[in-house]
């Protein structure tokens, strides 16, 4: 889809850059308190978490280390075909580390629950989940966030990282996209 039809939809402004920031600092605080020892291997799952991870890590007060993984699911990004591949793994050792898996959106939960499986194939000692928004209305997984940022209503989220078609991602603030390119 080119720029242009892109260019007809409208966004309504949803959660601000101050929300999300404070947001985030908080997490951070509690994501630290609960690892008292040593810090979890966060592994952002690409792309859409590049930003939130960003963020989250220069709030942390202590050094950590991060590593990323991408899936994919077959079909359209909007409407999830329930289909998820491994596209790039991990780098980092897993095996007997604590994971904290670090998602921009749970929706579905088709994704997290695949991400998940993999680390715990390899290893892991445990394995939690950092989400910054949660859309539990359209959940298919039992998949429940260790931490969350914020919990979003049955629309399509735009900004802070989540793409439309790989646009909007540059946002600083959080939005949903309307006229109708989301089916519910
Ligand atoms: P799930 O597998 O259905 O839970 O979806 C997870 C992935 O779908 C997320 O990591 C996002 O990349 C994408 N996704 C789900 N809902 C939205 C949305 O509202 N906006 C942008 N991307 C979304
Ligand atoms: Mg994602």
């Amino acid at each position: 889809m080119n720029s242009s039809s892109n260019a007809k939809r409208t966004r309504k402004l949803l959660i601000s850059r101050e929300q999300i920031a404070e947001t985030i600092k908080r997490m951070a605080n509690q994501i630290q308190e609960d690892y008292p020892a040593d810090m979890p291997l966060l592994v952002g799952v690409l792309k859409g978490s590049f930003i939130f991870l960003a963020d989250l890590v220069r709030q942390m007060q202590r050094p950590v280390e991060i590593d990323f993984i991408r899936l994919s699911s077959y079909g359209s990004d909007v409407k999830s075909s329930g289909s998820v591949r491994l596209r790039m793994g991990v780098s980092s050792l897993v095996k007997g580390k604590e994971i904290l898996v670090v998602e921009d959106i749970v929706d579905t939960g088709l994704t997290t629950a695949y991400a998940s499986g993999y680390l715990r194939r390899k290893g892991a000692s445990s394995v939690k989940l950092c989400t910054l928004l949660d859309k539990p209305s359209r959940r298919q997984m039992p998949v429940t966030p260790d931490y969350l940022g914020f919990t979003v209503p049955n629309e399509f989220i735009v900004g802070y990282g989540l793409d439309f078609d790989q646009q909007y991602r540059h946002l600083p603030d959080i939005h949903v996209l309307e006229s109708g390119t989301h089916e519910s």
